[in-house]
């Protein structure tokens, strides 16, 4: 499943805050977060698919465009929003482009860093899904 989740944003005269709780707000416990940033004119990112992963992006600051394709179809998904987080929980490929120079991007995740959860190669993942 890929979807948006609308983060409850608490607003005031200051500015707006958005809080993140494990199984609350976020529909797994969350082991992980790493954040892309400093990202580099015209680079791209991920290119690979997770076997087991789950994740929410959120794009705290600028924008990129998410790309996802799941051997059978494609979708994609410009993030832009502070207050919202694609969740991605499926075996799917993924790629990160158009990153703004200013783009932070949140990644949460229910688990450690495994490289052995990566499938790295687009034709192993056809072949994984088949
Ligand atoms: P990489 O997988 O290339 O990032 P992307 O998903 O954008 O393609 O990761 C870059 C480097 O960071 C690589 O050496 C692995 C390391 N890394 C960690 O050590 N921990 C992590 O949680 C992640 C996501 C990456």
């Amino acid at each position: 499943m890929i979807k948006i989740i609308n983060l409850e944003t608490h607003s005031d005269e200051r500015g707006s805050l958005v809080a993140i709780e494990s199984l609350k707000n976020i529909p797994f416990e969350i082991k992980r977060i790493y954040y892309l940033f400093g990202n580099q004119p015209g680079i791209e990112r991920g290119k690979h698919a997770h076997k087991n992963l789950k994740q929410i992006y959120i794009a705290v600051s600028g924008s990129c465009k998410i790309e996802f394709d799941n051997g059978k179809t494609k979708s994609e998904y410009f993030l832009n929003n502070p207050a919202s987080g694609l969740l991605i929980d499926e075996v799917v490929w993924r790629e990160i482009k158009e990153i703004s120079p200013d783009c932070v991007l949140l990644v949460i995740t229910n688990d450690f860093y495994k490289e052995a959860d990566y499938i790295r190669d687009y034709q192993e993942f056809l072949n994984q899904i088949s």
